[in-house]
């Protein structure tokens, strides 16, 4: 935006802010990138929204970051406001994937180019590029590690799982899901794993909005109509805020002792509060996604745009939107345990000790 207009623009937009309750953030410069995240209810959010707007900055770009807090027509709302106020890129991780066509037509009749971050806009061609991790690789390593840590090998079995699976509104959720399945589901074909509840397809394993308070409920329904004179031995979980509602409903029944120790549970994210569960023994496993590099990621698309220069990517094929395949950068995601989350979380700087009881 040109310079004239940026006090009374960063005023505008820090009084909209304000007025949203939402996290707003600016700063000097000529450019201004507004970023809009879906939730702080969930630690990573919170991290990639933080890590862009600091490296945004040190670039030299203002931001104005805004969360929709789960509500869908908040974020288009906060989005709209954006454009109006005349931001020069949206950097963006919807909260429903398909709920922003007409926001994004009104993006496009502005020239501000979009990046879809972390979560893909589907049905719209008007997306430049999509930073993201691997979400079909997140659903197989997690798969993995229930294949290889069961004890499967020792020819122990066969054992009792029961599946969640994201929100439907959510790209990422099927990727999670596929990945996951490619691995368990010869399990359960064979027997080796039995799903007592019967909830083996998506749409029964579904968490709209990712709530963990719902898997909760839904693990307490699970345990009591399957699970009164057996025990459940696996809980495949794709998030971390679903594997601490899962562990509270067990916990509610008796499961955390020694004599009715809680399932192998996965999860994703390695928000603090589950990678402190990892450490007290409850939750097994969880997803690490450095939010750093994927911030790095997106500030580099977002650059090449604005200079006109073509971004790095490194998939072309695999992020289908309805209306174009989206030139994707994929990051690697990491599985962490109690094995290896000093190693990972801590040495990396990710955390610090400070931040756990250990
Ligand atoms: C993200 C995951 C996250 C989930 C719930 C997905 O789109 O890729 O990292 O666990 O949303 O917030």
């Amino acid at each position: 935006m040109k310079k004239g207009i940026l006090g009374l623009t960063a005023a505008l937009v820090l009084g909209l802010t304000a007025a949203c309750g939402s996290e707003g953030t600016s700063s000097g410069g000529d450019t201004t990138i507004g970023i809009s995240m879906p939730t702080q209810s969930s630690e990573r959010w919170v991290n990639d929204g933080n890590n862009m707007v600091e490296e945004f900055e040190e670039l030299g770009y203002d931001t104005d970051l805004q969360y929709g807090e789960d509500v869908v027509e908040d974020q288009v709302s906060q989005i709209e406001n954006m454009i109006t106020e005349g931001v020069d890129a949206l950097v963006i991780a919807p909260i429903d994937g398909e709920a922003l066509t007409n926001v994004l037509d009104m993006a496009e009749n502005s020239n501000i180019p979009v990046i879809s971050y972390d979560r893909l806009i589907m049905n719209h061609d008007h997306v430049s590029y999509y930073a993201t991790f691997d979400n079909f690789e997140v659903g197989v390593i997690q798969g993995e590690y229930i294949e290889e840590n069961i004890g499967l090998d020792e020819g122990e079995g066969p054992f009792t799982i029961e599946l969640f699976a994201g929100s439907p509104d959510d790209n990422n959720a099927y990727f999670f899901w596929d990945g996951a399945m490619s691995v368990l589901e010869p399990y359960i074909e064979s027997g080796d794993f039995e799903v007592r509840s019967g909830q083996t397809n998506f749409d029964q394993a579904a968490t709209p909005q990712w709530s963990g308070s719902d898997a909760q409920e839904r693990m307490d329904n699970i345990l009591s109509s399957d699970y009164s004179n057996e025990e459940v031995d696996i809980v495949y979980s794709p998030f971390d805020g679903i594997s601490l509602g899962v562990i509270s409903s067990l916990k509610s029944v008796g499961y955390g002792t020694e004599e009715q120790p809680l399932p192998l549970i996965t999860g994703q994210d390695a928000d603090s509060s589950s990678v402190q569960s990892i450490i007290d023994g409850e939750q097994t496993m969880t997803i690490f996604k450095d939010t750093r590099a994927l911030a790095d990621k997106a500030v580099e698309m977002v650059d090449a745009v604005l200079k006109e220069e073509e971004a790095e990517v490194n998939d072309t094929e695999t992020y289908d939107n309805g209306e174009k395949v989206v030139p994707s950068n994929l990051l690697e995601p990491v599985p962490v345990d109690e094995d290896n989350y000093e190693e990972v979380l801590i040495e990396s700087g990710y955390y610090s000790k400070e931040d756990f009881d250990m």
